[in-house]
């Protein structure tokens, strides 16, 4: 019997609906052109007429505000968590807040909850540190991954170079989809490889509005193309190199993430976006079964279920109160559903759940899987947690991140070391910071470690805010963090290492700092780097 016999009509609609989702993330670098980039498929996918804010955003810089703008002037649904827009019939979540250049475990955990991850590359600069450590939990989740080679309108590495970079930075096959015309100041569209047509286009006021393109053969458009006769030449011998690559792809490698087809342009004028949109959708990922603790597959069709991937306190100062965002996993998810959380068996009432609009708010309706909802004052609800509504489920998706920087932290009034504690507790529930104890510390320091070294301004004016603890804070010059398990024998090893220094962190978990680099690669070679563990999964 097909599948579809055994379904029923609202199950069909939830896989349907499910279908038409592409869920994802962009990976890059802060300057990379992310922001921009964001704009222009808003652009492309109809959700705007003109894109403009561009300029105007300079003055604000880290502000979410002028897309808060954008949203008010055009109605459109720009959130602090999804941002989405429908083309042909295909409806994109783009995951995480444009223009958000702080780098924190929430950019990480945000790919946790993506189908795809769109990888913006600056064609002058190749792949960058932040791109490689976001890449890496995309290789973790093997998920697909796109690529969008940004900037050509400017000089930069020779494509094929790029192609290259990405290969040797990252160790994934990278799969040429579109390719240049011309570089830099003579860069004059695109060569689609995959429909074998060549994108010639003129450059509009900063791309405000759509750029016009003609559309040729390849030899018709390079007789148009303003090149001359060697550049033509190295043109046609790249598309030759090329042109194939895309069709032998092979298409399981995609899917777990091994390759990645790459698209050139230039989001500031427009070029080959639209190119890089159409093929996006189809390539890109629709929602897929998520793994439930005991490795089953919930398929989407199933009862309503979702897990919380960020929360975010103190939205709105007018009305102080925090959101959890949630990734539906399964089912259909429609407004007053009453939902179990599964580690509490807390039941909550969905009624108010909304999707962040400025400064007012949107009431959700219904959502399918992909989709993401968010809920106001959720109670105990943390990062990772899962609910559902009638058909019990439990996921352990959520890793814990190794932390980078480190910061040691006591209260500036003795009297508060109560509060220290309780409400750095409460920020490493909420998955802000990570606090360990402080090795061979005194009772009223902790350790915080982060990501980012942005979060530590936050854990400061957070502490300040909502515990009314002013924080002295040190920095120490740690290395490195690594989870253990519980192997006495490794904790033991490392433990009579100078270099190395064993704690807890809140919930008694051991873990070892490094002072070094140099101190790391020598416990990996002692203890075994297995037995050191990069990402802590939530128990
Ligand atoms: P981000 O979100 O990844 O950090 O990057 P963002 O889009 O803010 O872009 C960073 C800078 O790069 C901006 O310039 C932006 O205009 C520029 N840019 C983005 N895409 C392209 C492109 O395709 N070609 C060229 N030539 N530049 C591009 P800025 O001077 O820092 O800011 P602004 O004055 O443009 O706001």
């Amino acid at each position: 019997m097909a599948e579809s016999d055994t379904l029923t009509e609202q199950q069909q609609e939830i896989i349907e609906e499910a279908k038409r989702r592409r869920t994802f993330a962009i990976i890059s670098h802060p300057d990379a052109g992310k922001t921009t980039l964001t704009e222009k498929l808003l652009l492309y996918g109809g959700a705007i007429h003109e894109a403009g804010s561009i300029r105007q955003r300079k003055a604000n810089r880290y502000a979410a505000s002028d897309w808060m703008a954008i949203e008010k002037e055009r109605g459109i649904s720009v959130t602090s968590s999804v941002l989405r827009f429908e083309k042909d019939n295909i409806k994109f979540n783009l995951l995480d807040t444009p223009g958000h250049k702080d780098f924190s475990e929430d950019t990480l955990r945000t790919l946790v909850a993506a189908d795809t991850a769109l990888m913006v590359i600056d064609v002058a600069k190749g792949v960058e540190e932040q791109t490689e450590k976001l890449f890496e939990v995309c290789k973790m989740r093997e998920i697909p991954i796109i690529t969008f080679v940004n900037k050509c309108d400017r000089p930069g590495l020779d494509p094929l170079e790029v192609i290259s970079n990405i290969e040797n930075q990252l160790g994934i096959d990278p799969v040429p989809a579109s390719w240049p015309l011309g570089y830099g100041k003579n860069f004059q569209g695109i060569y689609d490889l995959i429909g074998s047509k060549l994108h010639l286009q003129k450059k509009e006021d900063h791309g405000a509005k759509k750029a016009e393109t003609e559309v040729y053969d390849l030899e018709e458009g390079l007789e148009q193309a303003r090149l001359s006769d060697h550049d033509v030449e190295k043109f046609r011998e790249e598309v030759m190199l090329t042109e194939d690559m895309m069709e032998m792809m092979d298409d399981e490698a995609f899917l777990n993430g091994k390759a990645t087809p790459v698209f050139f342009g230039s989001a500031l004028n427009n070029f080959g976006v639209d190119v890089f949109l159409n093929y996006f959708a189809e390539l890109a990922n629709p929602p897929q079964a998520y793994q439930d603790i005991n490795d089953e597959e919930r398929d989407l069709g199933r009862g309503f279920s979702g897990f919380v991937f960020k929360m975010q306190a103190n939205m709105n100062p007018d009305h102080r109160d925090c959101a959890a965002f949630i990734r539906i996993t399964s089912g259909k998810f429609e407004r007053g559903i009453q939902v179990t959380e599964s580690n509490t068996g807390n039941n909550v009432k969905m009624s108010t759940p909304h999707t962040l609009m400025g400064d007012e708010r949107n009431i959700l309706e219904e959502a399918y899987p992909g989709d993401v909802v968010s809920l106001f004052n959720p109670g105990s609800f943390r990062i990772g947690t899962t609910i559902y509504s009638d058909d019990p489920v439990e996921f352990d998706v959520i890793p814990l991140f190794t932390p980078e920087h480190f910061m040691k932290v006591s209260t500036k009034d003795p009297f508060k070391r109560k509060q220290l504690r309780e409400g750095l507790k409460q920020l490493a529930e909420e998955g802000v910071v990570h606090v360990f104890e402080v090795p061979q510390g005194v009772g009223n320091e902790l350790l915080l470690g982060t990501v980012g070294a942005l979060q530590f301004e936050v854990v400061e004016h957070r502490m300040e805010t909502e515990y009314n603890t002013e924080l002295h804070m040190n920095s120490v010059s740690y290395h490195a963090a690594r989870w253990l398990g519980e192997d006495k024998e490794v904790i033991e090893a490392l433990d009579s290492s100078y270099s190395t220094h064993v704690t807890t962190d809140m919930e008694g978990h051991p873990i070892v700092l490094f002072d070094s680099g140099y101190a790391l690669s020598q416990a990996e070679q002692k203890v075994g780097a297995e037995k050191l563990f990069k990402f802590k999964q939530n128990t």
